[in-house]
């Protein structure tokens, strides 16, 4: 059984006294929830600050990106036991870092193997932008993500991943796939092949989260979803209220 997994995603938003509000206020409002497994991603200045302000919660914290060498001449970036000193996980290949700062399977999958070898548990984002979607190339691309983000990753440690499908239309658009077509995109292009480069049980154990326009009122039709184990929230994270209700009507949802 996957346990669901609903992270929040802060982007480039929150400074380090509002982002300590935040995470203090959702460790009060989240503080019963257990059966859905929960996380937030603070930008990198915040993360020491949100790290001690959810010491011993049950909400994890994440990195959004980090730089594949351990250390280095490398102005500007952040390694992987910086990070494990504050955080247990590691968005890597979010659509934003591929459109906007040069992001490629290829270095997704460099990231992919420094946050194992750093024991931090990636979460690893995909999806197809609106053309390929109308081309009705979904399948085909994201299942190409895939073998990208996971080539010479060995399957003890794939299982041990989130992926994040996350159609770049749906993000921050306030338009989402309908569940159907996630489900059945995350079984096509994801499972399927997931199957071919592992095998069934290795798919089966891989955590997979719905992202683009997830509120209050759509996280139900998702997390029912046999395919879909939780969700990647942006906008909708970022107010203690929207994030509280989006993991209540999930617990709520699955308990039915
Ligand atoms: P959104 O962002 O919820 O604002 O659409 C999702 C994401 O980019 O992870």
């Amino acid at each position: 059984m996957r346990k669901p997994f609903i992270a929040g995603n802060w982007k480039l938003h929150e400074t380090v006294a509002e982002a300590t509000a935040l995470a203090e206020a959702l460790r009060a409002s989240l503080a019963d929830v257990e059966s859905i497994e929960l996380g937030v991603a603070p930008t990198a200045t915040a993360l020491y600050a949100v790290s001690e302000a959810l010491k011993g919660s049950n909400i994890q914290v994440s990195a959004q990106n980090m730089y594949w060498a351990a250390s280095g001449a490398f102005t500007g970036e952040i390694s992987p036991p910086m990070v494990k000193e504050l955080a247990t996980h590691v968005i890597i290949g979010h659509s934003e870092r591929r459109a906007y700062f040069g992001e490629t399977d290829e270095t997704v999958n460099r990231k992919i193997k420094a946050a194992f070898a750093h024991n931090l548990t990636p979460i690893v984002c995909i999806g197809e932008n609106l053309e390929q979607n109308k081309a009705g190339e979904t399948v085909a691309f994201v299942s190409q993500q895939i073998h990208g983000a996971f080539a010479d990753i060995p399957a003890e440690e794939a299982r041990k991943l989130t992926l994040a499908y996350e159609p770049i239309w749906a993000i921050g658009t306030g338009l989402t796939a309908t569940p159907q077509d996630a489900n059945r995109i995350i079984r096509e292009a994801i499972r399927e092949t997931l199957v071919d480069l592992y095998d069934e049980e290795t798919a089966e154990a891989i955590r997979v989260q719905y992202g683009g326009s997830v509120k209050p009122q759509n996280i139900a039709d998702f997390i029912v979803m046999p395919e879909i184990d939780g969700a990647l929230v942006g906008g909708a994270s970022l107010k203690v209220d929207s994030f509280t209700a989006i993991v209540k009507n999930a617990v709520e949802a699955l308990a039915q």
